[in-house]
């Protein structure tokens, strides 16, 4: 590091940050802001909270400091809301108020600042995006033209495992089969598009750069950057490589699957696209372009949302799933009974079938409310002042909803910590995820909710069923269970290990 750079940063921060102090106090409006841990100068409660600012640790402050409380980190106003009460405040009472996003110096690379539609700020935007994306994506039109599709990836999947001896014996490591089937459910809306193998080259070169982009964009790394502005020259390297990312990804988009679209529509000619018959998702988009409505750049980014929002999501889930299933084998058992019972032994479960199978919908309902995968929502923000109770939330606070711990408080919920689906069937049993209850939302509520709800649970259900009416899943030879340590990320939370899985056919 370069010594007299760091000292003439180190005085220019003295200098501003004393500055900020005199202006605030000639200014001399006091504000009444939430309760949280004292903050000192210039770094505000960064050394004392850290870097990792996740759903557990923020539920031990919520403990410390209530339902709302106040972190300043940096330059930085992070807000924290833990009660089902402030979190329909947010999301529904006040949602036009808080229903922006912040972005920090990572997110503004990845999302060209804000012409995606998951981190945009509210308004005309957003709006606009999310009426282009729901006719191609968020209606049950969409679930059914597709669920034919998904069937047939989970099918495969479930072939390939059959027909790997290995997979009865030694176990293998189910999750890249599955990322697999996850790319093709997505790319079939996408683009009408499919990947043969996990090594088709097109597959593993996307593969890495979304998986690049997404350790980037959810690392700690950069926060002294974006807490602390004066310091983001030394973020210069991990900029460029963002930079790179987002470049390369975005021509891997435009190159190997828009432009290619675009030639193969010309070819066969509007008509049989005006058909019906091969308009996909990103035929409609398309049509938005030649309207005047987005622009080429809107359309990369939204690829670059659906690769992240549904991919990684659903993904994760699914390994949850799984993962809960493989450590309480008397839950899978019930689930298998249940599979068989209501649709005969060997009849394949399809996407009608799940909304037949209670215990199914319990067991994925409580993978999520233990599991979310996005415990604190994506981060909201708020453009102007605003209240929440009596205090006040300054401008372009970042406002974190703890939905993890909303859905695994004690004082809300029988016994959190424990994995078990019968609470949605027994004294839980009204509660949905769509937010019909302000304890339970793992896909948000309101305008800034998950509008992919509506596809990840058919997914999610048609996935988790064919994997346990086909197999016996268990832990490697010698272990009892499978490690199922967290890591998080600045708002993702997934399985730490992809573990290994025995996984013995059963006879259908
Ligand atoms: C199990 C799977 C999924 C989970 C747990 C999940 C969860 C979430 C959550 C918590 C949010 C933020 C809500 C908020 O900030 O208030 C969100 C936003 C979003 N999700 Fe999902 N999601 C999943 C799957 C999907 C899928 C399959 C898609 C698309 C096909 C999708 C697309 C989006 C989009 C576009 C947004 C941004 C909405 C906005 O900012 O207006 N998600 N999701």
């Amino acid at each position: 590091m370069d010594y007299e750079i760091l000292y003439k940063t180190l005085i220019g921060l003295f200098v501003a940050s004393t500055l900020a102090i005199v202006v605030s106090k000639l200014r001399g409006k006091k504000l009444r802001l939430p309760p949280g841990p004292l903050p000192v100068p210039i770094f505000g409660n960064w050394l004392q909270i850290g870097d990792d600012l996740n759903h557990r640790n923020l539920s031990d402050l919520a403990r410390r400091f209530g339902e709302v409380l106040l972190l300043r980190m940096g330059q930085r106003n992070l807000v924290v809301v833990s009660s089902p009460e402030l979190a329909r405040e947010v999301l529904h009472t006040q949602g036009v108020e808080f229903g922006s996003r912040t972005r920090n110096v990572v997110f503004d690379i990845f999302t060209g600042k804000g012409q995606d539609m998951v981190f945009t700020v509210y308004g005309d935007h957003w709006r606009k995006m999310r009426r282009i994306m729901t006719v191609p994506f968020f209606t049950n039109k969409v679930v059914q033209q597709y669920r034919y599709g998904w069937e047939y990836e989970i099918g495969r999947v479930v072939e390939d495992v059959r027909a790997n001896p290995k997979a009865a014996t030694d176990g293998i490591v189910l999750r890249q089969k599955l990322q697999l089937m996850m790319y093709n459910n997505m790319y079939r809306i996408m683009f009408d598009r499919r990947f043969e193998s996990e090594d088709d080259p097109l597959f593993v070169k996307l593969k890495a750069l979304n998986g690049e982009r997404s350790r980037l964009a959810q690392s700690f790394e950069y926060n002294y950057g974006d807490f602390i502005p004066i310091l983001r020259p030394f973020l210069r390297g991990y900029l460029k490589i963002c930079k790179e990312v987002k470049e390369r990804r975005l021509q891997l988009f435009k190159d190997y699957f828009l432009e290619d679209r675009k030639k193969l529509v010309s070819t066969k000619g509007s008509e049989s696209v005006n058909n019906g018959q091969l308009k996909c998702a990103i035929d409609h988009i398309l049509d938005a372009v030649k309207k005047g409505e987005i622009n080429e750049d809107n359309v990369l980014y939204i690829v670059e949302n659906i690769n992240v929002a549904a991919i990684e999501t659903t993904l994760w889930s699914i390994e949850w799933a799984i993962a809960e299933l493989v450590n309480h084998p008397h839950i899978q058992q019930k689930l298998r009974d249940e599979l068989d019972t209501v649709l005969g032994k060997g009849t394949q479960i399809t996407e009608p079938d799940t909304y037949k199978l209670p215990y199914l919908q319990a067991v994925i309902k409580e993978t999520l409310r233990l599991r979310m995968a996005i415990p604190l929502l994506v981060p909201h923000m708020n453009l102007q002042e605003a209240k929440l109770k009596s205090f006040d939330i300054p401008a372009e606070s970042k406002i974190l909803v703890n939905a993890w711990w909303l859905a695994n408080n004690p004082d809300h919920w029988t016994r959190p910590e424990e994995f078990r689906p019968e609470r949605f069937l027994e004294e839980e049993s009204k509660v949905e995820p769509n937010g019909n209850d302000f304890r339970y939302l793992p896909f948000g509520v309101g305008r800034r909710s998950c509008p992919g709800i509506i596809l990840a649970l058919p997914i999610l259900g048609i996935t988790v069923g064919r994997l346990v009416q086909n197999f016996e899943l268990l832990p490697p030879k010698g272990m009892e269970k499978l490690d199922t340590t967290e890591k998080g990320g600045q708002f993702s939370l997934h399985i730490l290990k992809h573990s290994t899985i025995v996984a013995k056919p059963r006879e259908v």
